[in-house]
């Protein structure tokens, strides 16, 4: 019987379905990674590893386990995984698209409207007894209705986000490798970054992880927004410099932020940016609704399945590694 290595406790359908097929290790723990040492010993000796953002999986991780045929991972974004690594190996990497688009999106625009309007700054307010009585001046946001909406990235997650602000009557900009087709029943108008950066109100960021997204957004790129712009970024933390957003925010060079993503998660007690009134920050939850996180664990269990039983999983990064 084959044998898979699950990184944590996922959906309870998704779990019985691999039981079903192949002899599980699970790591017990719902909200801790299993430590390095424990997924280096754990990979030797399985046919997949059904894992998570949370878990690195290198060239070592990939080398430990000779018998390893799939990689399933329970997110759509992959940076965590050596994908070159895998496919020189003939491992198939498999990942969640399309499940999470629509309660991505939902939250990033949760975040524009915390972040536009200064909600948990106000309701932290309240709740520590400051308020004494309406004021004119009080708590002035930004506005979003009628604003204009810098999509980075038009890939799903960024075209539902963009599809959204319709109903706020926004200008949608878009920047990305080249025009895509999808812009037009958008009305999304194509524009490099810097010109995005200059004109949007709301800057939200969709793009994946990667050695040419790194640091997208820096001091340089941070200096070129609005005082009174908003950054959103529900993608990957790394895509924005922590540390020149913070200085951003204290400067009053933008507005304000609303992050779901950091470079370090979870964030040090220290880090600047869970310090500011103007940064809205949330504990990467971005795809977490019930009915979501359980298509995602249905759909990574697939991609298990299909490439134990030498099928092509329905949802492969590496095709070139996959033959029939
Ligand atoms: C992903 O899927 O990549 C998100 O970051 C978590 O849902």
């Amino acid at each position: 019987m084959a044998k898979v290595y699950i990184t944590r406790p996922i959906a309870d359908e998704a779990l019985a379905s691999i039981r079903g097929a192949a002899q599980v290790a699970l790591w017990p723990n719902p909200d801790l990674p299993p430590p390095r040492e424990v997924i280096l010993e754990q990979v030797r000796g399985v046919d997949g590893v059904l894992c998570l953002l949370t878990d690195t999986i290198d060239a070592q991780v990939i080398d430990a386990g000779p018998s390893l045929r799939v990689i399933s991972n329970l997110a759509v974004g992959y940076d965590n995984i050596d994908v070159a690594a895998a496919t020189a190996r003939g491992i198939l990497v498999c990942n969640t698209p399309g499940v999470l688009t629509e309660t991505t999106a939902d939250l990033a625009w949760s975040l524009i409207m915390a972040a536009a309007r200064r909600i948990p700054e106000a309701e932290r307010y309240l709740r520590a007894g400051s308020w004494k009585s309406w004021s004119p001046q009080l708590m002035l946001g930004q506005d979003v209705h009628g604003a204009t909406l810098g999509v980075v990235g038009l890939g799903r997650i960024g075209q539902a986000v963009a599809r959204r602000a319709s109903g706020f009557g926004m200008r949608i900009l878009y920047a990305d490798l080249a025009p895509k087709p999808e812009a037009e029943a958008l009305g999304a108008s194509f524009a490099e970054l810097p010109q995005l950066l200059r004109e949007s109100d709301i800057v939200s960021i969709h793009t994946p992880l990667t050695d040419r997204t790194h640091h997208l957004i820096g001091a340089k790129e941070l200096a070129l927004m609005k005082p009174s712009a908003v950054l959103i970024n529900t993608a990957r933390g790394a895509i924005v410099d922590g540390k020149a957003l913070a200085d951003a925010l204290r400067g009053g060079c933008i507005f304000a932020a609303g992050l779901d993503v950091l470079e370090s998660e979870p964030p040090e007690p220290d880090d600047p940016l869970l310090h500011l009134d103007n940064c809205v920050v949330l504990p990467h939850i971005g795809s977490a609704s019930v009915a979501t996180r359980t298509r995602m664990a249905t759909m990574a269990a697939e991609n298990v399945l299909a490439a134990l039983e030498g099928r092509r999983p329905p949802h492969l990064v590496n095709p070139e590694a996959f033959s029939p």
